[in-house]
């Protein structure tokens, strides 16, 4: 049981750090989880377990459905943005960001200089699993649209390319819904590397010095290519492009413009979020974001692309 219950929270912290802040859950899973905890004595009958002269709760929490992320205010937080801390056995950073140093000359000839910094440099490969690699960018140096994602996952640092997992299946299948190619479209990442963890299994978010490092990079590829708009999918890498903010909200801000580096910067769910949901109201509230970013890059929609996903009431 304890077993299951550390998947139930490992996945529920992946989940947190791809932006979600709600998870739906079925009734049949909520009374088989309540069963369990029941039985294993963490709950006594579907309530919490009450501590001396605490009062019931009105109702089990667990009961009610939560609903998806909400515009609703909320009340301001009154802790400090908290970051998550590395797990032991992991070399910290240094406390400088790299420098980074590109050649006068084209696109080309900067971009190819600044991939071979990034995937030579020795603090990202000390960081990076044995047999696996540095991921840097992918695209077309020209890009109007700039996709920022979180931090390479287990396919992404075999290949070395971002997005090339599921979510990077669901990313591509929006772009194409957008009536572009992955390859006319540029992606990155906040991080070059996928974070390691004290199993070395599964994922966790990046620590804020973990993306304080690789931000330099990222910030590079963004000025090589100067994109019309840049696209941050979830809220770690908002937080990695704008800096913590224990205020900011992902279900508030998606669907909002930013800037970064002078440039506009849409905020949306990070794909596995979608994924992870996989109902018509989140596809389409991503929807949405993409067609906000295609009205602002000044292309035309169709009125089949203005339905995609459109909820029935
Ligand atoms: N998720 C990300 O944020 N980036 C990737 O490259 C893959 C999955």
């Amino acid at each position: 049981m304890r077993r299951e219950l550390e998947a139930v929270i490992d996945e529920l912290k992946r989940l947190k750090s791809a932006g979600a802040r709600t998870a739906l859950v079925s009734a049949g899973s909520v009374r088989r989880l309540r069963e369990a905890l029941v039985a294993g004595g963490h709950l006594v009958s579907g309530l919490e377990k009450p501590r001396a002269g605490a009062a019931p709760a009105s109702r089990p929490a667990a009961e009610k459905l939560p609903d998806l992320p909400s515009d609703k205010p909320r009340a301001p937080a009154k802790k400090k943005a908290s970051s998550p801390k590395l797990p032991e056995g992991i070399a910290p950073l240094p406390a400088e960001p790299p420098v980074v140093a590109l050649p006068e000359g084209d696109k080309a000839t900067r971009w190819a200089a600044l991939r071979d910094q990034v995937v030579n440099c020795p603090v990202c490969n000390a960081h990076v699993r044995s047999g696996c690699r540095v991921v840097f960018g992918v695209g077309n140096i020209d890009a109007e649209l700039f996709f920022v994602g979180e931090a390479p996952g287990a396919e992404e640092e075999k290949k070395g390319e971002p997005f090339v997992g599921p979510a990077g299946e669901l990313l591509t299948r929006i772009i194409g819904a957008m009536g572009l190619s992955r390859e006319q479209v540029y992606i990155g990442n906040i991080m070059n590397w996928r974070p390691e963890t004290a199993a070395m299994s599964g994922n966790r978010p990046p620590t804020a010095e973990e993306m304080a490092f690789c931000l330099p990079y990222l910030r590079a590829q963004i000025e090589i290519v100067r994109p019309k708009i840049l696209i941050a999918l979830g809220g770690t890498a908002i937080t990695g492009l704008l800096g913590p903010d224990p205020n900011r909200r992902i279900g508030k801000v998606r669907g909002t413009w930013s800037e970064f580096a002078g440039i506009p910067l849409m905020m949306t769910y990070h794909p596995s979020y979608v994924l992870r949901y996989a109902s018509n109201r989140v596809k389409r509230t991503v929807w949405e974001d993409m067609l906000q970013v295609m009205e602002r890059a000044g292309y035309e929609i169709s009125e089949k692309q203005r339905g995609f996903f459109k909820v029935k009431s």
